[in-house]
């Protein structure tokens, strides 16, 4: 990402800001993981996405009108002893010349200059309520300033959490930020198909998690957007399934929801294939309905449609496929109304894509579900679950099956980011036997 899209942010945040306001936005907390041990720094997605400055430690105040300068950072000075125990810094000088910052300051000094930032602006604009000990610092830089009231110090009367603004900006991805996302789903695509390609039974589910690992990072994308989740058998079925310390058995499914992050843009995809390459009738059966909600769902993305819309389409196709195969009795419309779907599909259909997996951005304006648009990127991830109960033949028992594709909003309809992942069952089948032909080869040689 350049210099010039973060700068563009900015003027775009701060125009829609206005003059007589001020925006604090602070760095992430540095989060210990064990003794002298830190969990690997990952930037705040807000922060990142107005400065692309990558260290700690670190806030960016714009100060929309200022003469001296809109874009103010403060973060870590240049101190080669700290640098060659803990890496480089960008410094002061770099925080202006490399990041675009029109002045920076020593983080270390913020509590003399933010207050006289403050003075005289009527809105403050900061993510209320995310971290409490930078709550508590903003109110101090306040309360600092209420002192000085009587000697005609203006302090800022409104404050107004930044998400409104900013995460409404973020919702809408520009053209850099779809090519970032385009190459996140292709690195997760060739991922994927690693997965599927070296596939067999008796591997354990976290072997397949390292070859995800592995070809994510071979292609740059040093981590995952969120946990892996590798599922083989009944553990298809546990959504947030983390474990992945199950042995590969023929004849089960595995269900792989896994995404990287590329240059902190995050995929998001889930594919489920047969452990031994090729799926039974019962699993190919579920299989094919969840992967026809999938391309209902994928139709009803195009701009105007509202964001319910692609659910309503998956809704539809998995109750007719329940009732086809004997699963739900009745009429469609009214086991909808009922929410009789719900043992078998518990979850929603997508959610906006971007920095975080669960993007930010509204769902409804008001009472009204959000009209899509070209820009925006969502998932669609239909999905059945049947888990072993009373009146489900023995034959569904332990099939957890999503199908999760990233799809961004164009303006004539919309693109699969994560196309290159075969999501038809014969061409799963297809690329599964091709590694076994080629192993087989191998074998022979
Ligand atoms: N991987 C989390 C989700 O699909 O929403
Ligand atoms: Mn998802
Ligand atoms: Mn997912």
């Amino acid at each position: 990402m350049t210099k010039i899209e973060f700068t563009r942010r900015r003027k775009r945040l701060m125009q829609a800001m206005g003059r007589d306001s001020i925006a604090i936005v602070s760095a992430s907390p540095v989060r210990q993981r064990n003794r002298d041990v830190e969990y690997p720094y990952r930037p705040d997605s807000d922060f990142y996405y107005l400065t692309g400055f990558p260290e700690q430690e670190a806030v960016a105040v714009l100060v929309p009108g200022r003469d001296h300068g809109e874009y103010l950072l403060f973060c870590r000075e240049n101190d080669p002893q700290m640098e060659t125990w803990n890496g480089r810094r960008a410094g002061l000088e770099g925080a202006m010349e490399r990041y675009g910052a029109d002045d920076a300051f020593p983080i270390s000094d913020i509590d003399e200059i933010l207050p006289g930032l403050l003075e005289n602006r009527e809105r403050v604009y900061y993510a209320m309520g995310c971290n409490t000990d930078f709550d508590r610092q903003v109110m101090e830089w306040i309360n600092l300033l209420r002192k000085k009231s009587r000697a005609g110090v203006h302090t800022p009367g409104e404050f107004i959490a930044l998400d409104h603004l900013l995460h409404d900006m973020r919702l809408y991805k520009s053209a850099t930020e779809v090519k970032t996302m385009r190459k996140a789903a292709q690195i997760a695509s060739m991922a994927h198909q690693r997965a599927m390609r070296v596939c067999q039974p008796g591997m354990m589910e976290y072997q397949l998690e390292a070859e995800i690992l592995h070809e994510s990072m071979l292609h740059g994308a040093r981590f995952q957007a969120y946990p892996s989740i590798v599922g083989s058998g009944a553990n298809g079925c546990i959504l947030h399934y983390t474990e992945n310390e199950s042995p590969l058995k023929e004849g089960e499914l595995v269900l792989i929801d896994a995404g990287c992050e590329y240059e902190c843009y995050a995929s998001d995809i889930t594919r489920t294939f047969p452990v031994g390459g090729t799926f039974s009738k019962a699993q190919r059966a579920l299989y094919e309905v969840v992967l026809e909600a999938n391309y209902a769902a994928i139709e009803q993305v195009v701009p105007g449609n509202h964001w319910n819309q692609p659910h309503e389409a998956a809704l539809k196709v998995l109750t007719r496929g329940l009732v086809r195969l004997g699963l739900l009795k009745g009429r469609v419309d009214t086991l909808i109304k009922n929410e009789a779907y719900r043992p078998f599909f518990m979850h929603r259909t997508g959610h906006w894509l971007g920095m975080d997996v669960h993007d930010v951005g509204d769902y409804k304006v008001g009472e009204e579900w959000r009209v899509l648009e070209p820009g925006m990127v969502l998932t669609i991830e239909p999905g059945l679950y049947l888990t072993p109960a009373k009146g489900i033949a023995k034959k569904w028992w332990n099939i957890g099956i999503r199908i999760e594709d990233d799809v961004l909003v164009t303006k004539e309809g919309c693109e699969v980011l994560s196309r290159e992942v075969p999501k038809e069952p014969d061409e799963i089948e297809a690329l599964m036997a091709g590694r076994s032909l080629r192993k087989k080869r191998a074998i022979r040689e």
